[in-house]
């Protein structure tokens, strides 16, 4: 099969299309994907440079992709909530820059038949992220108020969204025309972050959610109300300041299984929440994908297309 492969950390010059072995189910509890889209996160240039070995090491030569939505072709023999031929979406955490990939079970769901597979496969790591940040990890509850830093971004417009859906108060971070995006996602407050100093105009807040993480972290410690949150999942936050404002800051990694994506799609079944895709290249493009991608000023998830 086709796949995407590099054999070094490095710039995006590093990435080859190669023919690779059709992978096998391992386990029962494994199903094999036809894939036609993989998602182009964040984290895969982040691996790619060689920024994430100490955290999340890989082992070269090395297939990106995090998420696909696909065609099931095989399953294992503990299968039953799948069969050949369903529509589904399915986190992988690697291998998904390919015409076929495996997954397991517990991190597939089906496709909501109202979107596209370009559509679907921008869902599930956003919506994975923001079920974790806003409510497994956040326990928000209606009428409480979050600030989304990074809103325009591919997780921050799926949070606003999520948010908004679940009857909290959003106040938006974003730039350029990603401030339209975000007002008609619903937010009640947009804040353009180059123009305008939030510090100055936010207060007492229940939850910062961090989509940014850099530099702009520390200010965000000035928002929340005494015993607040402030989780990111973008950098790690200074154990200094959450102890001068007495707030609980933490690093999230997101839970990307069915189960946490199931909120978030029963409001894309409903046509209450709407994956935003920004841009679409063929599977053979994905160093320009990946390049789109790090050089910023995205407004929702980049797609490849794969079959
Ligand atoms: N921990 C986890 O489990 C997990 C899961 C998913 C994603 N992530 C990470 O989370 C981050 C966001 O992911 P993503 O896919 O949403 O990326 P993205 O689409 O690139 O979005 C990032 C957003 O941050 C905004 N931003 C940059 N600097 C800012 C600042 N100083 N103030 C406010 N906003 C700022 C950008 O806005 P502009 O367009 O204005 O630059 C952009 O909209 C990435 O670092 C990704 O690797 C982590």
């Amino acid at each position: 099969m086709k796949a995407i492969q590099y054999k070094a950390f490095g710039n995006s010059d590093v990435i080859e299309v190669v023919g690779i072995p059709t992978p096998e189910i391992k386990n029962e509890n494994g199903v094999l994907i036809k894939v036609k889209a993989a998602s182009v996160n964040p984290l895969d240039f982040k691996i790619r440079l060689g920024y994430m070995q100490k955290m999340r090491p890989v082992q070269l030569p090395y297939t990106p992709g995090l998420d696909v939505s696909g065609i099931i072709t095989a399953i294992g023999t503990e299968i039953t909530n799948f069969k050949v031929g369903d529509e589904v979406i399915a986190v992988t955490m690697g291998n998904a820059y390919a015409e076929f990939v495996v997954a397991n079970e517990n991190f597939v769901t089906l496709k909501p038949s109202n979107v596209s597979f370009e559509e679907a496969t921008s869902l599930a790591v956003n919506l994975g992220t923001a079920q974790t940040i806003l409510f497994t990890e956040g326990k928000l509850t209606k009428g409480q108020k979050v600030l989304i830093q990074g809103a325009a971004g591919s997780v921050g417009a799926t949070m606003v969204q999520l948010a908004k859906n679940n009857d909290l108060y959003v106040i938006a971070t974003a730039s350029g025309k990603g401030v339209e995006l975000v007002k008609s996602l619903g937010a009640d407050e947009v804040i353009d972050y180059k123009t305008q100093d939030v510090s100055l105009l936010v207060k007492d807040v229940d939850l910062v959610a961090d989509c940014a993480g850099g530099d702009s972290q520390a200010k965000l410690f000035e928002l929340l109300k005494s015993g607040g949150k402030l989780l990111s999942i973008a950098g790690m936050p200074s154990p200094e300041l959450a102890a001068k404002f007495n707030v609980d800051a933490r690093f999230i990694s997101s839970d990307l299984s069915a189960k946490s994506l199931e909120n978030g799609l029963s409001l894309v079944s409903e046509g209450k929440l709407k994956p935003i895709v920004s841009k679409t290249f063929k599977l053979e493009e994905a160093a320009q994908a990946q390049d789109f991608v790090s050089g910023g000023g995205v407004n929702g998830k980049v797609v490849l297309i794969v079959g």
